[in-house]
Protein backbone atom coordinates (compact mmCIF):
# COMPACT_ATOMS: atom_id res chain seq x y z
CA UNK A 1 0.00 0.00 0.00
CA UNK A 2 1.19 3.49 -0.69
CA UNK A 3 1.62 6.13 1.79
CA UNK A 4 0.83 9.26 0.38
CA UNK A 5 3.14 11.97 2.47
CA UNK A 6 1.82 15.58 2.64
CA UNK A 7 4.43 18.64 2.28
CA UNK A 8 4.47 20.82 4.34
CA UNK A 9 6.38 23.98 2.82
CA UNK A 10 7.51 26.23 5.47
CA UNK A 11 9.95 28.94 3.43
CA UNK A 12 7.14 31.21 4.21
CA UNK A 13 7.77 30.96 8.15
CA UNK A 14 10.69 29.10 8.97
CA UNK A 15 12.62 30.52 5.99
CA UNK A 16 11.59 33.89 6.32
CA UNK A 17 12.93 33.39 9.64
CA UNK A 18 16.81 33.24 8.60
CA UNK A 19 18.76 36.65 8.62
CA UNK A 20 18.37 38.89 5.96
CA UNK A 21 15.41 36.49 3.90
CA UNK A 22 12.82 38.74 5.16
CA UNK A 23 10.00 39.14 2.37
CA UNK A 24 7.61 41.74 0.95
CA UNK A 25 4.09 41.21 1.18
CA UNK A 26 3.79 40.91 -2.71
CA UNK A 27 6.93 39.20 -2.36
CA UNK A 28 5.15 36.50 -0.55
CA UNK A 29 2.50 36.10 -2.60
CA UNK A 30 4.60 35.32 -5.81
CA UNK A 31 5.87 32.68 -3.72
CA UNK A 32 2.50 31.39 -2.54
CA UNK A 33 1.45 31.54 -5.87
CA UNK A 34 4.53 29.45 -7.09
CA UNK A 35 4.02 26.89 -3.99
CA UNK A 36 -0.02 26.59 -5.61
CA UNK A 37 1.77 25.35 -8.79
CA UNK A 38 4.00 22.97 -7.19
CA UNK A 39 0.73 21.61 -5.42
CA UNK A 40 2.18 21.64 -1.67
CA UNK A 41 0.02 20.48 0.74
CA UNK A 42 0.09 22.72 3.53
CA UNK A 43 1.74 26.51 3.08
CA UNK A 44 2.88 27.41 6.57
CA UNK A 45 1.94 31.38 6.00
CA UNK A 46 3.28 32.73 8.31
CA UNK A 47 3.91 34.02 12.41
CA UNK A 48 0.68 36.25 12.81
CA UNK A 49 1.63 37.44 16.81
CA UNK A 50 5.35 38.44 15.82
CA UNK A 51 4.38 41.92 13.95
CA UNK A 52 1.57 43.42 12.12
CA UNK A 53 2.58 43.24 8.65
CA UNK A 54 2.96 39.32 9.47
CA UNK A 55 -0.39 38.98 10.09
CA UNK A 56 -1.50 41.20 7.23
CA UNK A 57 0.90 39.29 4.88
CA UNK A 58 -1.38 36.34 6.48
CA UNK A 59 -4.60 37.22 6.08
CA UNK A 60 -3.88 38.18 2.52
CA UNK A 61 -2.31 34.24 1.80
CA UNK A 62 -5.49 33.07 3.07
CA UNK A 63 -7.53 34.77 0.59
CA UNK A 64 -5.29 34.15 -2.23
CA UNK A 65 -5.30 30.67 -1.55
CA UNK A 66 -8.89 29.69 -1.27
CA UNK A 67 -9.17 25.96 -0.99
CA UNK A 68 -6.32 25.09 -3.11
CA UNK A 69 -4.45 24.39 -0.01
CA UNK A 70 -4.25 23.99 4.20
CA UNK A 71 -3.38 27.60 5.49
CA UNK A 72 -0.84 27.28 8.42
CA UNK A 73 -0.46 29.82 11.20
CA UNK A 74 2.61 29.37 13.81
CA UNK A 75 1.60 30.34 17.20
CA UNK A 76 3.28 29.70 20.46
CA UNK A 77 1.23 27.97 23.27
CA UNK A 78 0.59 31.74 24.55
CA UNK A 79 -3.06 32.84 24.41
CA UNK A 80 -2.72 35.63 22.21
CA UNK A 81 -0.25 33.89 20.37
CA UNK A 82 -3.59 31.63 19.31
CA UNK A 83 -5.81 34.39 19.02
CA UNK A 84 -3.69 36.17 16.66
CA UNK A 85 -3.54 32.30 14.35
CA UNK A 86 -6.84 32.14 14.91
CA UNK A 87 -7.99 35.77 13.80
CA UNK A 88 -5.78 35.75 11.19
CA UNK A 89 -7.03 32.78 9.56
CA UNK A 90 -10.64 33.46 10.28
CA UNK A 91 -11.53 33.67 6.34
CA UNK A 92 -9.43 30.60 5.35
CA UNK A 93 -11.34 27.57 3.63
CA UNK A 94 -8.56 25.18 4.93
CA UNK A 95 -6.91 26.43 8.04
CA UNK A 96 -4.64 24.86 10.73
CA UNK A 97 -2.92 26.33 13.38
CA UNK A 98 0.55 24.72 14.16
CA UNK A 99 1.17 25.36 18.16
CA UNK A 100 3.59 24.01 20.55
CA UNK A 101 6.41 24.83 23.32
CA UNK A 102 10.17 23.53 23.74
CA UNK A 103 10.63 19.99 25.13
CA UNK A 104 13.53 19.32 25.55
CA UNK A 105 15.89 19.96 28.97
CA UNK A 106 17.51 22.94 28.02
CA UNK A 107 14.19 24.74 26.28
CA UNK A 108 12.68 24.01 29.56
CA UNK A 109 14.87 24.76 32.10
CA UNK A 110 16.68 27.96 30.19
CA UNK A 111 14.04 29.50 27.56
CA UNK A 112 10.70 28.86 29.02
CA UNK A 113 12.40 28.31 32.52
CA UNK A 114 9.07 26.11 33.25
CA UNK A 115 8.43 23.17 35.04
CA UNK A 116 8.11 20.16 32.67
CA UNK A 117 4.67 19.83 34.38
CA UNK A 118 3.87 23.33 33.74
CA UNK A 119 4.59 22.99 29.91
CA UNK A 120 2.75 19.98 29.37
CA UNK A 121 -0.34 21.97 31.02
CA UNK A 122 0.29 24.85 28.96
CA UNK A 123 0.46 22.48 25.40
CA UNK A 124 -2.40 20.90 26.63
CA UNK A 125 -4.41 24.40 26.59
CA UNK A 126 -2.85 25.73 23.55
CA UNK A 127 -4.44 23.09 21.72
CA UNK A 128 -7.66 22.95 23.27
CA UNK A 129 -7.31 27.37 22.72
CA UNK A 130 -6.50 26.54 18.53
CA UNK A 131 -9.63 23.93 18.80
CA UNK A 132 -12.07 26.59 19.49
CA UNK A 133 -10.69 28.03 16.12
CA UNK A 134 -10.34 25.04 13.70
CA UNK A 135 -10.64 21.11 13.93
CA UNK A 136 -7.14 21.35 11.62
CA UNK A 137 -4.94 21.36 14.62
CA UNK A 138 -0.88 20.81 14.62
CA UNK A 139 1.62 20.41 18.11
CA UNK A 140 4.80 20.49 17.82
CA UNK A 141 7.09 19.68 20.36
CA UNK A 142 10.10 22.27 19.85
CA UNK A 143 13.54 20.71 20.49
CA UNK A 144 12.23 17.02 20.18
CA UNK A 145 15.46 15.70 18.94
CA UNK A 146 17.63 16.84 21.98
CA UNK A 147 14.15 15.79 24.58
CA UNK A 148 13.54 13.09 27.18
CA UNK A 149 12.04 10.37 25.59
CA UNK A 150 9.19 9.30 28.07
CA UNK A 151 8.24 13.21 28.53
CA UNK A 152 7.78 13.34 25.39
CA UNK A 153 6.07 10.76 24.84
CA UNK A 154 3.95 11.98 27.21
CA UNK A 155 3.05 15.16 26.14
CA UNK A 156 2.39 13.83 22.34
CA UNK A 157 -0.23 11.75 23.89
CA UNK A 158 -1.53 14.24 25.72
CA UNK A 159 -1.81 16.92 23.09
CA UNK A 160 -3.54 14.47 20.86
CA UNK A 161 -6.23 13.91 23.57
CA UNK A 162 -6.86 17.54 23.93
CA UNK A 163 -7.63 17.21 19.98
CA UNK A 164 -4.32 17.79 17.98
CA UNK A 165 -4.43 16.04 14.48
CA UNK A 166 -1.10 16.24 13.26
CA UNK A 167 2.10 16.15 15.61
CA UNK A 168 5.39 17.73 14.50
CA UNK A 169 8.80 16.29 16.07
CA UNK A 170 11.61 18.85 14.89
CA UNK A 171 15.30 17.81 15.00
CA UNK A 172 15.25 22.22 15.95
CA UNK A 173 18.76 21.73 16.16
CA UNK A 174 19.68 19.21 13.44
CA UNK A 175 21.54 17.55 16.16
CA UNK A 176 20.69 13.98 15.81
CA UNK A 177 22.11 11.49 13.34
CA UNK A 178 19.23 10.24 10.12
CA UNK A 179 19.30 6.68 11.91
CA UNK A 180 18.86 8.30 15.60
CA UNK A 181 15.90 10.26 14.20
CA UNK A 182 14.13 7.38 12.57
CA UNK A 183 14.22 5.12 15.51
CA UNK A 184 12.96 8.26 17.62
CA UNK A 185 9.95 8.46 15.31
CA UNK A 186 9.51 5.05 15.32
CA UNK A 187 9.92 5.02 19.57
CA UNK A 188 7.20 7.58 19.34
CA UNK A 189 5.11 5.37 17.07
CA UNK A 190 4.87 2.72 18.98
CA UNK A 191 4.74 4.72 22.54
CA UNK A 192 2.45 7.24 21.90
CA UNK A 193 -1.50 6.64 22.59
CA UNK A 194 -3.36 7.55 19.57
CA UNK A 195 -0.48 8.62 17.54
CA UNK A 196 -1.98 6.02 14.72
CA UNK A 197 -4.94 8.04 13.79
CA UNK A 198 -2.67 11.48 13.87
CA UNK A 199 -0.47 12.69 11.34
CA UNK A 200 3.28 12.50 12.18
CA UNK A 201 5.50 15.29 10.96
CA UNK A 202 9.53 15.00 10.33
CA UNK A 203 11.00 18.99 10.31
CA UNK A 204 14.50 19.03 10.35
CA UNK A 205 16.98 21.49 10.59
CA UNK A 206 20.42 21.12 8.23
CA UNK A 207 22.93 22.03 11.46
CA UNK A 208 25.38 18.90 9.80
CA UNK A 209 24.30 19.05 6.40
CA UNK A 210 21.59 16.23 7.24
CA UNK A 211 18.15 17.55 7.43
CA UNK A 212 17.23 15.93 4.32
CA UNK A 213 18.56 12.43 5.28
CA UNK A 214 16.84 12.76 8.68
CA UNK A 215 13.71 13.79 6.95
CA UNK A 216 13.51 10.55 4.45
CA UNK A 217 14.49 8.43 7.75
CA UNK A 218 11.84 9.83 9.24
CA UNK A 219 9.27 8.68 6.61
CA UNK A 220 10.74 5.32 6.05
CA UNK A 221 10.19 4.95 10.08
CA UNK A 222 5.99 6.13 9.87
CA UNK A 223 6.20 10.05 9.49
CA UNK A 224 3.32 10.76 6.90
CA UNK A 225 4.56 14.95 6.72
CA UNK A 226 7.91 16.17 5.80
CA UNK A 227 8.24 20.08 6.53
CA UNK A 228 10.33 22.03 4.39
CA UNK A 229 11.63 25.10 2.56
CA UNK A 230 12.52 25.57 -1.18
CA UNK A 231 16.36 25.71 -1.68
CA UNK A 232 16.55 24.62 2.16
CA UNK A 233 16.15 28.22 3.62
CA UNK A 234 15.95 28.41 7.40
CA UNK A 235 17.14 29.09 10.72
CA UNK A 236 20.69 29.12 10.51
CA UNK A 237 21.96 26.13 8.43
CA UNK A 238 18.20 26.50 7.00
CA UNK A 239 15.71 23.60 6.59
CA UNK A 240 15.03 20.21 4.80
CA UNK A 241 15.52 21.35 1.30
CA UNK A 242 11.83 20.73 -0.99
CA UNK A 243 13.36 19.75 -3.76
CA UNK A 244 15.16 17.42 -2.49
CA UNK A 245 12.84 15.93 -0.15
CA UNK A 246 10.55 15.18 -3.27
CA UNK A 247 12.81 13.72 -5.59
CA UNK A 248 14.55 11.26 -2.88
CA UNK A 249 11.01 10.27 -2.08
CA UNK A 250 10.21 10.19 -5.83
CA UNK A 251 13.22 8.41 -6.83
CA UNK A 252 13.26 5.28 -4.10
CA UNK A 253 9.47 5.57 -3.70
CA UNK A 254 9.06 1.91 -4.58
CA UNK A 255 11.53 0.95 -1.32
CA UNK A 256 9.41 3.41 1.58
CA UNK A 257 6.18 2.62 -0.34
CA UNK A 258 5.31 6.47 -0.74
CA UNK A 259 4.43 9.36 -2.77
CA UNK A 260 3.40 12.88 -3.20
CA UNK A 261 1.60 15.62 -4.55
CA UNK A 262 4.08 17.47 -5.82
CA UNK A 263 4.83 19.01 -9.78
CA UNK A 264 8.86 17.79 -9.94
CA UNK A 265 8.61 19.81 -12.83
CA UNK A 266 8.13 23.38 -11.28
CA UNK A 267 11.37 22.74 -8.73
CA UNK A 268 13.31 24.72 -10.87
CA UNK A 269 11.04 27.47 -11.04
CA UNK A 270 10.29 27.48 -7.46
CA UNK A 271 13.98 27.78 -6.68
CA UNK A 272 15.35 30.61 -9.47
CA UNK A 273 11.55 32.36 -7.85
CA UNK A 274 13.43 32.16 -4.29
CA UNK A 275 16.96 32.83 -4.75
CA UNK A 276 15.80 36.26 -6.62
CA UNK A 277 13.09 37.33 -4.01
CA UNK A 278 15.94 36.67 -1.01
CA UNK A 279 18.83 37.46 -3.14
CA UNK A 280 20.61 34.21 -2.07
CA UNK A 281 21.93 32.57 -4.98
CA UNK A 282 21.82 28.87 -4.97
CA UNK A 283 25.33 27.20 -4.84
CA UNK A 284 26.36 25.34 -8.36
CA UNK A 285 26.75 21.91 -7.02
CA UNK A 286 23.40 22.08 -5.52
CA UNK A 287 21.54 19.47 -5.31
CA UNK A 288 18.61 19.86 -8.15
CA UNK A 289 18.60 23.01 -8.57
CA UNK A 290 22.06 24.05 -8.53
CA UNK A 291 23.61 24.96 -11.61
CA UNK A 292 25.61 22.22 -12.10
CA UNK A 293 23.48 19.62 -10.86
CA UNK A 294 22.84 18.77 -14.38
CA UNK A 295 26.26 19.73 -16.12
CA UNK A 296 28.99 17.37 -17.27
CA UNK A 297 32.35 18.59 -17.17
CA UNK A 298 35.07 15.84 -17.11
CA UNK A 299 35.43 13.90 -20.79
CA UNK A 300 34.48 10.22 -18.93
CA UNK A 301 31.66 11.80 -17.89
CA UNK A 302 30.63 13.52 -21.06
CA UNK A 303 31.49 10.31 -23.17
CA UNK A 304 28.88 8.36 -20.48
CA UNK A 305 26.35 10.67 -20.44
CA UNK A 306 26.35 10.89 -24.19
CA UNK A 307 26.01 7.37 -24.86
CA UNK A 308 23.38 6.74 -22.02
CA UNK A 309 21.86 9.91 -19.87
CA UNK A 310 21.77 7.41 -17.30
CA UNK A 311 25.38 6.62 -16.67
CA UNK A 312 25.86 9.76 -14.88
CA UNK A 313 22.17 11.23 -14.15
CA UNK A 314 19.78 9.76 -11.56
CA UNK A 315 17.32 12.63 -11.95
CA UNK A 316 16.00 13.82 -15.82
CA UNK A 317 16.83 17.16 -15.48
CA UNK A 318 13.81 18.06 -17.89
CA UNK A 319 11.60 16.44 -14.87
CA UNK A 320 12.81 19.02 -12.53
CA UNK A 321 11.55 22.19 -15.04
CA UNK A 322 15.86 22.91 -16.00
CA UNK A 323 17.57 22.56 -19.17
CA UNK A 324 18.44 18.91 -20.86
CA UNK A 325 21.94 17.54 -19.17
CA UNK A 326 24.06 19.93 -20.23
CA UNK A 327 27.63 19.28 -22.13
CA UNK A 328 30.17 21.90 -20.38
CA UNK A 329 32.70 22.21 -22.78
CA UNK A 330 36.34 22.59 -20.57
CA UNK A 331 39.88 21.40 -21.50
CA UNK A 332 38.99 18.54 -19.80
CA UNK A 333 36.71 17.47 -22.68
CA UNK A 334 37.00 14.95 -24.53
CA UNK A 335 36.37 14.48 -28.58
CA UNK A 336 33.08 12.50 -28.00
CA UNK A 337 31.87 15.54 -26.69
CA UNK A 338 33.33 18.51 -28.77
CA UNK A 339 32.29 15.94 -31.89
CA UNK A 340 28.51 16.11 -30.43
CA UNK A 341 28.57 19.55 -29.47
CA UNK A 342 29.86 20.65 -33.50
CA UNK A 343 27.00 18.18 -34.28
CA UNK A 344 24.13 19.86 -32.38
CA UNK A 345 25.77 23.10 -33.93
CA UNK A 346 25.35 21.94 -37.37
CA UNK A 347 28.96 20.69 -38.46
CA UNK A 348 30.17 17.39 -39.36
CA UNK A 349 34.06 17.91 -39.79
CA UNK A 350 35.79 15.00 -41.72
CA UNK A 351 38.39 12.53 -39.71
CA UNK A 352 41.59 14.51 -40.06
CA UNK A 353 39.91 17.88 -40.01
CA UNK A 354 38.02 17.25 -36.91
CA UNK A 355 41.53 16.11 -35.30
CA UNK A 356 42.87 19.31 -35.93
CA UNK A 357 39.62 21.29 -34.89
CA UNK A 358 40.04 19.20 -31.21
CA UNK A 359 43.39 20.20 -31.17
CA UNK A 360 42.54 23.82 -31.86
CA UNK A 361 39.92 23.33 -29.23
CA UNK A 362 42.15 22.07 -26.50
CA UNK A 363 44.53 25.41 -26.93
CA UNK A 364 41.87 27.87 -26.35
CA UNK A 365 40.06 25.26 -23.43
CA UNK A 366 43.79 25.52 -22.14
CA UNK A 367 43.51 29.24 -21.83
CA UNK A 368 39.90 29.84 -21.09
CA UNK A 369 37.30 28.23 -18.26
CA UNK A 370 34.60 27.06 -20.53
CA UNK A 371 33.90 27.32 -24.73
CA UNK A 372 30.65 28.61 -25.52
CA UNK A 373 28.79 27.78 -28.99
CA UNK A 374 30.06 31.27 -30.13
CA UNK A 375 33.53 30.12 -29.95
CA UNK A 376 33.08 27.11 -31.42
CA UNK A 377 31.62 29.08 -34.17
CA UNK A 378 33.97 31.40 -34.57
CA UNK A 379 36.82 28.10 -34.08
CA UNK A 380 35.09 26.67 -36.94
CA UNK A 381 35.37 29.69 -39.44
CA UNK A 382 39.11 29.42 -38.40
CA UNK A 383 39.26 26.34 -39.76
CA UNK A 384 37.72 26.79 -42.65
CA UNK A 385 39.93 29.82 -43.01
CA UNK A 386 43.26 28.14 -42.52
CA UNK A 387 42.55 25.90 -44.94
CA UNK A 388 42.16 28.00 -47.99
CA UNK A 389 45.18 30.23 -46.37
CA UNK A 390 48.26 30.99 -48.62
CA UNK A 391 50.49 32.15 -45.52
CA UNK A 392 49.92 30.68 -42.10
CA UNK A 393 50.91 32.38 -39.03
CA UNK A 394 53.38 30.08 -36.87
CA UNK A 395 54.57 31.95 -34.14
CA UNK A 396 53.92 35.76 -33.14
CA UNK A 397 56.34 37.88 -30.19
CA UNK A 398 55.81 41.13 -29.45
CA UNK A 399 57.33 43.67 -27.06
CA UNK A 400 55.18 46.50 -26.28
CA UNK A 401 54.52 49.12 -23.19
CA UNK A 402 55.17 52.12 -22.12
CA UNK A 403 57.86 54.04 -22.85
CA UNK A 404 58.93 50.88 -24.68
CA UNK A 405 59.16 50.67 -28.43
CA UNK A 406 56.97 48.17 -30.23
CA UNK A 407 58.31 44.95 -31.83
CA UNK A 408 56.70 42.40 -33.29
CA UNK A 409 59.04 38.93 -34.29
CA UNK A 410 56.59 36.80 -36.44
CA UNK A 411 57.21 33.51 -37.85
CA UNK A 412 54.97 32.85 -41.14
CA UNK A 413 54.83 29.36 -43.31
CA UNK A 414 55.09 30.05 -46.62
CA UNK A 415 52.20 29.05 -50.09
CA UNK A 416 55.16 26.03 -50.57
CA UNK A 417 55.53 25.30 -46.91
CA UNK A 418 58.68 27.70 -46.59
CA UNK A 419 59.32 29.17 -43.39
CA UNK A 420 60.09 32.77 -42.73
CA UNK A 421 60.63 35.19 -40.02
CA UNK A 422 61.43 38.85 -39.70
CA UNK A 423 61.01 41.64 -36.88
CA UNK A 424 59.34 44.86 -36.98
CA UNK A 425 58.47 48.10 -35.17
CA UNK A 426 55.61 50.27 -35.28
CA UNK A 427 53.46 52.76 -33.21
CA UNK A 428 52.07 50.13 -31.36
CA UNK A 429 51.90 46.32 -31.26
CA UNK A 430 49.61 45.70 -33.90
CA UNK A 431 51.27 48.42 -36.23
CA UNK A 432 54.62 46.38 -35.26
CA UNK A 433 52.64 42.48 -36.25
CA UNK A 434 51.21 44.14 -39.79
CA UNK A 435 54.55 45.75 -40.71
CA UNK A 436 56.62 42.47 -40.09
CA UNK A 437 53.53 40.61 -42.09
CA UNK A 438 54.06 43.74 -44.64
CA UNK A 439 57.70 42.45 -44.97
CA UNK A 440 57.29 39.11 -45.73
CA UNK A 441 54.18 38.75 -47.53
CA UNK A 442 54.91 41.69 -50.03
CA UNK A 443 51.75 42.85 -51.56
CA UNK A 444 52.33 46.23 -53.29
CA UNK A 445 49.96 49.35 -52.22
CA UNK A 446 47.44 47.46 -49.66
CA UNK A 447 46.26 49.40 -47.69
CA UNK A 448 44.24 48.79 -44.76
CA UNK A 449 40.97 50.68 -44.49
CA UNK A 450 38.93 48.99 -41.50
CA UNK A 451 40.19 47.52 -38.40
CA UNK A 452 37.96 46.55 -35.47
CA UNK A 453 37.89 43.96 -32.47
CA UNK A 454 35.25 42.59 -30.50
CA UNK A 455 34.88 40.35 -27.98
CA UNK A 456 33.30 37.21 -28.88
CA UNK A 457 31.75 35.59 -25.33
CA UNK A 458 32.48 37.42 -21.68
CA UNK A 459 34.24 37.43 -19.54
CA UNK A 460 38.32 38.68 -19.46
CA UNK A 461 39.05 35.25 -21.11
CA UNK A 462 36.71 35.53 -23.73
CA UNK A 463 38.15 35.04 -27.41
CA UNK A 464 38.88 38.19 -28.97
CA UNK A 465 37.78 38.40 -33.11
CA UNK A 466 39.27 41.01 -35.54
CA UNK A 467 38.05 42.40 -38.64
CA UNK A 468 40.10 43.86 -40.88
CA UNK A 469 39.23 45.68 -44.73
CA UNK A 470 42.38 45.93 -47.42
CA UNK A 471 42.13 47.37 -51.09
CA UNK A 472 44.43 46.96 -53.39
CA UNK A 473 45.60 48.99 -56.30
CA UNK A 474 43.11 48.54 -58.13
CA UNK A 475 40.50 49.61 -55.22
CA UNK A 476 38.87 46.24 -54.57
CA UNK A 477 38.11 45.41 -50.99
CA UNK A 478 39.45 42.13 -49.27
CA UNK A 479 37.75 41.28 -45.73
CA UNK A 480 39.71 39.27 -43.06
CA UNK A 481 39.18 38.00 -39.77
CA UNK A 482 40.64 36.25 -36.79
CA UNK A 483 40.34 35.30 -33.56
CA UNK A 484 41.99 34.26 -30.60
CA UNK A 485 42.48 34.68 -26.73
CA UNK A 486 45.23 37.28 -27.30
CA UNK A 487 43.64 39.50 -29.49
CA UNK A 488 47.56 41.06 -31.28
CA UNK A 489 47.26 37.24 -32.85
CA UNK A 490 43.68 37.81 -33.88
CA UNK A 491 44.78 40.92 -35.47
CA UNK A 492 47.48 39.30 -37.41
CA UNK A 493 45.43 36.57 -38.38
CA UNK A 494 42.70 38.67 -39.58
CA UNK A 495 45.41 40.83 -41.47
CA UNK A 496 47.17 37.40 -42.78
CA UNK A 497 43.24 36.16 -44.09
CA UNK A 498 42.52 39.36 -45.81
CA UNK A 499 45.83 39.17 -47.60
CA UNK A 500 45.46 35.40 -48.47
CA UNK A 501 42.31 36.40 -50.05
CA UNK A 502 43.89 39.35 -51.65
CA UNK A 503 46.53 37.00 -53.26
CA UNK A 504 44.11 34.39 -54.53
CA UNK A 505 42.08 36.28 -56.03
CA UNK A 506 42.15 35.29 -59.42
CA UNK A 507 38.28 35.51 -59.53
CA UNK A 508 37.78 38.58 -57.61
CA UNK A 509 34.03 38.63 -57.59
CA UNK A 510 33.98 35.32 -55.30
CA UNK A 511 35.95 36.97 -51.95
CA UNK A 512 35.48 40.73 -52.89
CA UNK A 513 33.25 43.73 -53.40
CA UNK A 514 34.68 46.35 -55.73
CA UNK A 515 33.99 49.91 -53.79
CA UNK A 516 33.84 52.20 -56.55
O1 LIG B 1 12.52 24.11 14.22
C1 LIG B 1 11.50 24.11 14.92
O2 LIG B 1 11.41 23.48 15.96
C2 LIG B 1 10.39 24.94 14.46
C3 LIG B 1 9.10 24.81 15.19
C4 LIG B 1 8.54 26.16 15.47
C5 LIG B 1 8.18 23.95 14.42
O3 LIG B 1 10.51 25.61 13.47
ZN1 LIG C 1 12.21 24.96 12.29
Amino acid sequence: MTRNILILDTTLRDGEQSPGFSMASSEKLSITRELLRLKVDIIEAGFPASSPGDFASVQKIVEYVGSKAVVCALARALPGDIEAAGTALAQAERARIHTGLGVSPCHLKDKLQMSPEDALNSAIKAVKLARTYTDDVQFYAEDAGRAERSYLARVLTEVLKAGATTVNVPDTTGYLLPQQYAELISWLMAHVEGIDKATVAVHCHNDLGMATASSIAGVAAGASQVECTINGIGERAGNAALEEVVMALDLHHKELGVSTNIRKDELTRASRLIAAITGMSVPANKAVVGSNAFAHSSGIHQDGVLKCRSTYEIIDPVSVGARASQIVLTVRSGRAALKHRLGELGYTPDPASFNQIYDRFLDIADKKNQIYDEDLEVLMAEHGRALEALWKLKILQVSCGSPLKATATIVLEGPNGEECDTCASGTGPIDATFKAIDALVAVPQAELLRFAIQAVTRGSDALGEVSVQLSNEQGQIFSGRGADGDIIVSSAKAYLNALNRLLGSTDSSLDTRSNK
